[in-house]
């Protein structure tokens, strides 16, 4: 039997999978059973009050989870998708709370993976958190997800990912779209496509879930942004940099891997250098990450 057939298999009982997308790896379950969601919750130790993205692999499926949907949302979903961008939209009451933790609205995008795109058409549009462990740092390889959660899941292995931070999530108020998460679909170009709509880009102020709460990705080790000049403390023994590429979309594929390879190497910290060459609505996402991930004084 396939890989693919097996997860099919898992979901159909109401199981939960190591599913590749090309942000990072999800744990997926079907939006229809109540049994897969509480597993996903229970693995990741996240708590109920954080909620889940829906998977989608058609754009007729949005109306399976959302009771409406905007046109600017529509042209955004037919510009990006499948591809790294989260869609937040008025959900469908029947719809089971669980996934949206009680809230009015649904995030949904359509991941641009040909085995999570298989799988979702062959099963439900499914329910996937990063498959990590609640605050810790999500897994950009099948290998980070076996080593996270051991042999009681089956993760289907769809190789590294090769955008590697997760998707940016919108919504949408009035004349506005609210960045509340940045990703690699950055405020340009979204600011770009919804000009046309009469509709402007901003990054949302305050939290609208968990999620972007002051810490998250967190390494095994505290993690230290410095400015030019600035030295780790010497407490340390083995303080490891973190050196990113020039090229944002390089960065972001290689961000959470590096990180998890310096601790494994025996860091006992990490630290990064923020530079003027890391700056703009293109890395906007790989700082938001670092910064959740970081330790601050
Ligand atoms: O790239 C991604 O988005 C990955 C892959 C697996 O698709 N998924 C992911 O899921 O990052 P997760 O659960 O780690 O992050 C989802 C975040 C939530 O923490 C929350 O901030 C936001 O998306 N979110 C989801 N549903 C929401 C809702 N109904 N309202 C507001 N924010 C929501
Ligand atoms: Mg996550």
């Amino acid at each position: 039997m396939s890989e693919l057939q097996v997860a099919i298999d898992l979901i159909q009982k109401g199981d939960v999978v190591g599913m590749p997308t090309e942000t990072v790896y999800g744990l997926a379950g079907s939006i229809y059973s109540e049994a897969a969601i509480r597993k996903i919750f229970a693995l990741k130790e996240r708590p109920f009050f954080d909620p889940l993205i829906v998977h989608v692999a058609q754009l007729e499926d949005v109306k399976l989870v959302a009771r409406e949907f905007p046109p600017v949302a529509e042209f955004l979903a037919k510009t990006f998708w499948p591809g790294p961008l989260t869609l937040i939209l008025p959900k469908k009451d029947e719809l089971n709370p669980m996934i949206t933790s009680g809230l009015d609205q649904v995030g949904v995008r359509m991941p641009n993976h040909p085995l999570a795109l298989e799988l979702i058409k062959n099963t439900a549009p499914l329910a996937a958190p990063s498959a990590n462990k609640f605050k810790k740092t999500s897994p950009s390889e099948a290998e980070h997800v076996f080593n996270e959660f051991g042999e009681n899941l089956f993760v289907l292995d769809g190789g590294k990912c090769q955008v590697g931070i997760e998707s940016t999530v919108i919504g949408f108020q009035e004349k506005k779209v609210l960045i509340y998460r940045p990703g690699m679909i950055d405020l340009a170009k979204l600011a770009m496509w919804v000009k046309s709509y009469g509709y402007t880009v901003e990054y949302a102020q305050s939290p609208v879930a968990p999620g972007q709460l002051e810490h998250h990705y967190m390494p095994k080790v505290p993690l230290y942004i410095l400015g030019a000049g600035e030295e780790i403390d010497p407490v340390f023994n083995q303080p490891k940099e973190l050196k990113l590429s020039n090229n944002p979309n390089l960065a972001a594929r290689e961000l959470y891997a590096m990180m998890r390879e310096l601790c494994e190497e025996g860091a006992d910290a990490l630290y990064i250098y923020r530079t003027p060459l890391h700056d703009g609505h293109e890395w906007r996402g790989i700082w938001d990450r670092l910064t959740k991930a970081s330790t601050r004084k």
